[in-house]
């Protein structure tokens, strides 16, 4: 894993925007694999404002998110789908129709994990996926114990995921407390992952994953089996703990 640490928020997201923006130029017909929750947020904001004044094109990028509430269709302020549109896919010259997340709202949910997993197989999978960590050390929303086998499948959210994400909804009562999200073999089919830390709410998670075992009880730390992880963490995640992985 390479590991590069910046001064803070502002500095990750401008770094992770160059990162994507060249791998975009290089291959300008890349899959990308997308992230929600409040990390990406800035990079994203990187992205557009570089969209307007250089005019990086995003008309033949083609994108999948890792996750989406059950039970929330894609017009409901608090789904991922509309996240993503407003934060991102509204602003660039993306086609909608190349943006694919897991839908929440299917009737028959397994046939909807089914289909996004064949979904990504036939696009050839992703080659740049963008990961948060959750404080448990949830990938995806891939909460602890979830095998390292796993597909695109259905997760019951642990009571840690539902508390930090209620911030963004109007009371916890609200949070959905399921979701589905692609699994862990699938994203680490991904042929490099970008993963982004920031602030010390998020120390002991980086600090897991870069000294602890690789264990289905921590789930980021299956990425140390992966071969092309960078990582970008600002100081208040990292300081102090860089040295343990070199
Ligand atoms: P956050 O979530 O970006 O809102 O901290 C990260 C995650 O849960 O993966």
């Amino acid at each position: 894993m390479k590991i590069i640490e910046v001064k803070d928020y502002t500095e990750m997201s401008q770094k992770a925007a160059e990162y994507i923006i060249e791998k975009v130029c290089q291959n300008p017909k890349i899959n990308l694999g997308l992230a929600t929750g409040g990390t990406p947020v800035g990079t994203y904001k990187n992205l557009i404002e570089d969209h307007e004044k250089n005019g990086t094109s995003y008309q033949n990028v083609t994108t999948f998110n890792l996750d989406e509430y059950i039970g929330l269709s894609g017009e409901n302020k608090n789904s991922y789908r509309y996240f993503m549109d407003e934060k991102l896919f509204n602003h660039i010259d993306i086609n909608k129709n190349n943006t694919n997340i897991p839908r929440g709202d299917c009737k028959d949910i397994e046939e909807e994990c089914l289909r996004y997993e064949s979904l990504l197989a036939n696009y050839g999978g992703i080659d740049l996926q963008i990961l948060g960590i959750g404080s448990n050390g949830h990938i995806g929303f891939n909460e602890p114990g979830t095998t390292f086998t796993s597909q695109t499948h259905v997760i019951k959210l642990a009571p840690s995921t539902i508390n930090a994400n209620a911030r963004f909804f109007k009371s916890i009562e609200e949070v959905p407390t399921k979701a589905i999200t692609m699994g862990i073999s699938t994203i680490m089919k991904s042929k490099e992952i970008l993963l982004l830390v920031s602030g010390e709410n998020k120390k002991e998670a980086i600090g897991k994953l870069l000294t602890g075992k690789v264990s289905e009880s921590f789930p980021a730390s299956v990425l140390k089996n992966h071969p092309c992880v960078t990582i970008i963490a600002d100081k208040a995640a990292i300081s102090g703990l860089k040295s343990h992985c070199q």
